[in-house]
């Protein structure tokens, strides 16, 4: 038994290295708006390699690089082979990576230029004459937000978004999804203005995370933690995000953004609504983003009267990480030396629902934190009595169950042991479950899965346009309040602590802490 469930277990580690019988490869142009950005470079060619090295790519495929800058194909192709080794996620194989440049193209457009769009689409059709992609393109905007509508409206201008005899024309949209409520739904009516919702991919790269996807692959796999998944059994819930990193070079960016905006409605949302999804009724995309807007939908904004005693900011100051010295956010690159803005957040959120009520979610996350950890931790409720004699109550320890999301991918549960000795003394012990230890490293950027499946039109890990509404509903009221009420002492905590102590602050008042382990 145990040695057919090795196998079995072998069998599927081999199958997601080969790719899993069934799985398509469908002949397509991806052409990427801002293709001379970062993202290009360092995760979307990387992760194509990647499909093609797991023999998931058609080979009847093109990718077109869009931007502003003139340059030939061959200067493009240029430009992509000087650094395609460098930002392999493997050995890089020469030889596949001559197959995915001699598919490179480019073309020069202004993003707001009409015109340029009609040469975009002779060079679509020569592509699709020439490499038989059957009309089937997807255009993926790696570019600043300000352009996503202007972009996607050129596109239907030019005839470019029209699904053709049974071909398909789809658009991947990088995060940030507006800024607000108010944007987000400006956003998504300037979309659908161009194209059919069922055309619109919002990609949200936590999704792409083994590690988030296994969320949903734990819960409803397994009989065993469902029938626990519950208030009766649960007691609350830790979501943490900490970054080792300060703000880099995106200070412009972030003196816009901030730590709320950045990560909550988005990578956060996405761990809340998986731990706490009802079970869909089917894998289906809808079946699944059904239940996540429900849960969405279930989080009760926060009264503004309580936004300051359900939430935390702070903002880092200067200070040690991981034995290097950080300046502080107000020193960083494009960044006001008196900013008010905050590079960490904490708050506590409730499920207005059957299964969670009176459950609280903690989440936080940071810029220049000790450790960059991203981890679930669920805290179970204590055995209801005294069995061992001498053991008060409150000794007791509480089962919990933690998820490591990264970077050491693997679950862990704690339970209590008896110590071993004459008397009767109990410990605490750790089952742990690492993907590394287990699967081996997984060598990939995490957008591999994303753009596989856009190409094969499954929308599950994608967001719609409600989920993304509803998320932002949430977090709006926080926005308003700090808005009205700036912090006045900032900054409040130093680069490579846990944060300003209004967060311990938050949970102390709960008679709780943060596990920071
Ligand atoms: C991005 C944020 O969306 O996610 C960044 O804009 C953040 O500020 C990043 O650093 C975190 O992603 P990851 O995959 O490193 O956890």
């Amino acid at each position: 038994m145990a040695s057919q469930t090795h196998e079995a277990l072998n069998r599927t580690a081999a199958e997601s290295q080969a790719g899993a019988p069934g799985q398509k490869k469908t002949p397509c142009i991806m052409v990427i708006f801002g293709a001379m950005g970062d993202l290009t470079k360092r995760k979307l060619l990387p992760s194509l390699y990647n499909l093609a090295k797991h023999n998931l790519m058609s080979d009847n495929f093109a990718v077109v690089g869009v931007s502003r800058a003139q340059m030939s194909h061959e200067e493009f192709r240029e430009k992509q082979r000087a650094v395609m080794d460098q930002f392999a996620t493997d050995k890089f194989d020469p030889a596949l990576g001559k197959w995915l440049v001699d598919r490179l193209y480019y073309a020069c457009v202004n993003f707001d230029d009409r015109e340029a769009y009609k040469g975009l689409a002779a060079l679509l059709a020569q592509l699709e004459r020439d490499c038989k992609t059957g009309g089937n393109v997807f255009f993926y905007l790696a570019t600043a937000p300000e352009f996503f509508g202007v972009v996607a409206r050129n596109l239907k201008g030019a005839g470019l978004l029209a699904e053709d005899n049974g071909s398909f024309r789809r658009v991947i949209v990088e995060k940030p999804f507006g800024t607000d409520l108010e944007t987000a739904k400006a956003l998504n009516r300037e979309l659908r203005q161009e194209m059919e919702e069922k055309q619109i991919y919002r990609i949200d790269h936590y999704l792409g995370k083994e590690t988030v996807q296994n969320i949903l692959v734990f819960r409803f796999s397994n009989g065993i933690f469902e029938p626990i998944w519950n208030r009766r059994y649960i007691k609350h819930v830790e979501i943490t995000v900490a970054e080792t990193v300060g703000v880099e070079s995106r200070g412009g960016y972030y003196e816009t953004s901030g730590a709320l905006r950045d990560m909550v409605p988005n990578h956060i949302f996405q761990l809340v609504t998986l731990i706490s999804m009802e079970p869909p009724i089917s894998f289906d995309a809808d079946a699944v983003r059904d239940e996540q807007t429900k849960i969405l939908r279930a989080i009760a904004p926060i009264p503004p009267e309580e936004v300051l005693s359900r939430t935390a900011r702070g903002q880092y100051g200067e200070g040690v990480v991981a034995g290097k010295h950080l300046p502080a956010y107000r020193s960083e690159a494009k960044v006001s030396p008196t900013s008010n803005q905050q590079t960490f957040v904490a708050m506590k959120l409730s499920i207005d629902n059957w299964r969670w009520a009176d459950v609280p979610i903690y989440l936080r996350t940071g810029k220049a934190m000790p450790k960059r950890e991203t981890e679930i931790v669920i805290h179970f409720r204590r055995a209801p009595f005294v069995l061992f004699r001498h053991t008060a109550i409150e000794q007791l320890m509480q089962n919990r169950l933690i998820l490591h999301i990264q970077p050491d991918e693997g679950i862990s549960l704690r339970f209590g042991a008896k110590v071993p000795g004459p008397t009767m003394k109990l410990g605490t012990v750790d089952m742990d479950f690492s993907y590394a230890t287990r699967f081996g490293s997984t060598h990939s950027t995490g957008y591999e899965r994303l753009i596989y499946d856009c190409m094969a039109g499954d929308a599950t890990l994608f967001q719609r346009a409600d989920m993304v509404e509803a998320a932002w509903g949430v977090v709006q009221p926080v926005l308003d309040v700090w808005q009205a009420l700036p912090p006045r002492n900032f900054p409040n905590y130093a680069a490579g602590s846990w944060g300003p102590r209004e967060a311990d602050d938050l949970l102390a008042r709960d008679e709780r802490h943060w596990t920071n382990e």
